[in-house]
């Protein structure tokens, strides 16, 4: 077993034991993965200034998302076929993200459904809605989340029209796998996997299953949610979910000022700056990118969040300095899943927050809440 310090690490642990089309689908950008490189790249220009001879005892990186106690500011961004990463996925990130003290995001995408994760957690959990042509099976879901106790609804905008993945075609990307031969070598080489998914009935999608037909014998992912979801989303939209849903309202995919001061006008309780790590608009600016210039536009009325790219807890505070008042992981949670399970999940988090909690020492300060713009280098950030 190879000692884990890096997300990194966690990486390369999963690309050995996930078998590929699942690693690659989650490792993989839109056509050129310029826009998913970048998110993580344009994080490194960014420069901390390095303080001295301030006490840095007694430190503490809680806040609050949409009014809710988290342990630092990160939460689990929801990743469709979490649970075919790693048996019963989704339940192991969410037990891992309760125990740790922040939030986790069921996606409407999941293997593991509402249910599935109600039962083997106690604390609220947040759920992810696609706009789907069926309104009937939309408010149906909305009411499994509401009797779920889910506390807050997380509204993905940019997956109107569904971005290719060169990777997901070549490999035959389907859940479960189709046993082509390819499929058969490559899953015989991944014992661990193969056990898993023996022991679980999970194969398909647990939030759509009696909605939406066709779901078990899809042929292809892409082609499938291209007819499901509906192109036609627009802001009365927006407006009809947040009737039916009541509860906190978070808007992801957000990367203009327009779309971002739309958004304020909404309703909304928080938007979350994101370009769906990568995978939608290639050669769309990364989110670091895009953060401080929506922050300017609308943060001083409304909570701003981003993802993208965050591989280390440099990168959260980074983040938090440049005005997120609270992050979301993609990879680096999928990459701890299908290195080590829970285990995995739970040790991408501890080490997020160690990276977090010394930086912001390092930087001067001992709580984050009283971090600002200030802890990073002038001329070394996007404005
Ligand atoms: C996603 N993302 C995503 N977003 C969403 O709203 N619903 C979903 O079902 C999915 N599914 C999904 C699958 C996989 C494999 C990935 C990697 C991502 C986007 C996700 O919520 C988030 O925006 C990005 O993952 C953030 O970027 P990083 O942290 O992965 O770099």
């Amino acid at each position: 077993m190879p000692v884990i310090t890096t997300i990194e690490d966690l990486r390369q642990l999963a690309q050995q034991r996930v078998p590929r089309m699942f690693y690659d689908y989650a490792d993989s950008g839109s056509w050129t993965e310029g826009t998913y490189r970048a998110n993580e790249s344009d994080f490194q220009p960014i420069k901390f200034r390095q303080r001295v001879a301030v006490n840095m005892e007694n430190r503490s990186t809680a806040t609050t998302m949409v009014g809710q106690a988290v342990k630092m500011p990160v939460a689990i961004a929801p990743v469709g076929l979490t649970g075919m990463q790693h048996a019963d996925g989704e339940i192991l990130a969410a037990k891992a993200a309760e125990k740790f003290g922040i939030p986790f995001t069921l996606s409407t995408m999941s293997i593991c459904s509402i249910e599935d994760i109600r039962a083997h957690t106690t604390a609220p959990f947040w759920f992810q809605l696609y706009m789907m042509r069926d309104r009937e099976a939309m408010a149906r879901m909305i009411g499994r989340a509401k009797d779920a106790g889910c506390s807050a609804l997380v509204l993905t905008l940019d997956l109107q029209v569904i971005g290719q993945r060169h990777k997901d075609l070549k490999n035959g990307l389907t859940a479960p796998p189709r046993p082509t031969l390819a499929n058969i070598i490559n899953l015989m080489t991944k014992p661990r996997w193969c056990l898993g998914m023996a022991g679980t009935k999970r194969r398909t999608f647990g939030n759509l299953v009696g909605h939406v037909k066709a779901v078990t014998d899809m042929n292809s992912l892409a082609s499938w949610t291209n007819e499901q979801f509906d192109p036609r989303l627009s802001w009365p939209d927006i407006e009809w979910v947040k009737q039916q849903w009541g509860g906190k309202l978070i808007l992801k995919g957000i990367m203009d000022e327009v779309d971002a001061k739309l958004a304020v006008e909404s309703g909304a309780d928080a938007i979350v700056v994101s370009n769906h790590g990568g995978r939608q608009l290639d050669g769309a600016e990364s989110s670091i990118h895009a953060l401080p210039r929506i922050v300017a536009a609308v943060g001083s009325q409304i909570e701003v969040h981003m993802d993208g790219g965050i591989r280390s807890g440099q990168d959260v505070l980074k983040a938090w300095a440049l005005g997120a008042k609270g992050t979301y992981i993609g990879r680096a949670m999928v990459y701890g899943l299908g290195a080590m399970g829970e285990e995995g999940v739970t040790k991408a988090l501890q080490i997020l927050h160690k990276e977090l909690d010394v930086t912001m020492a390092f930087c001067g300060h001992t709580r984050i809440t009283d971090v600002g713009r200030d802890i990073l280098l002038p001329g070394s950030f996007p404005t």
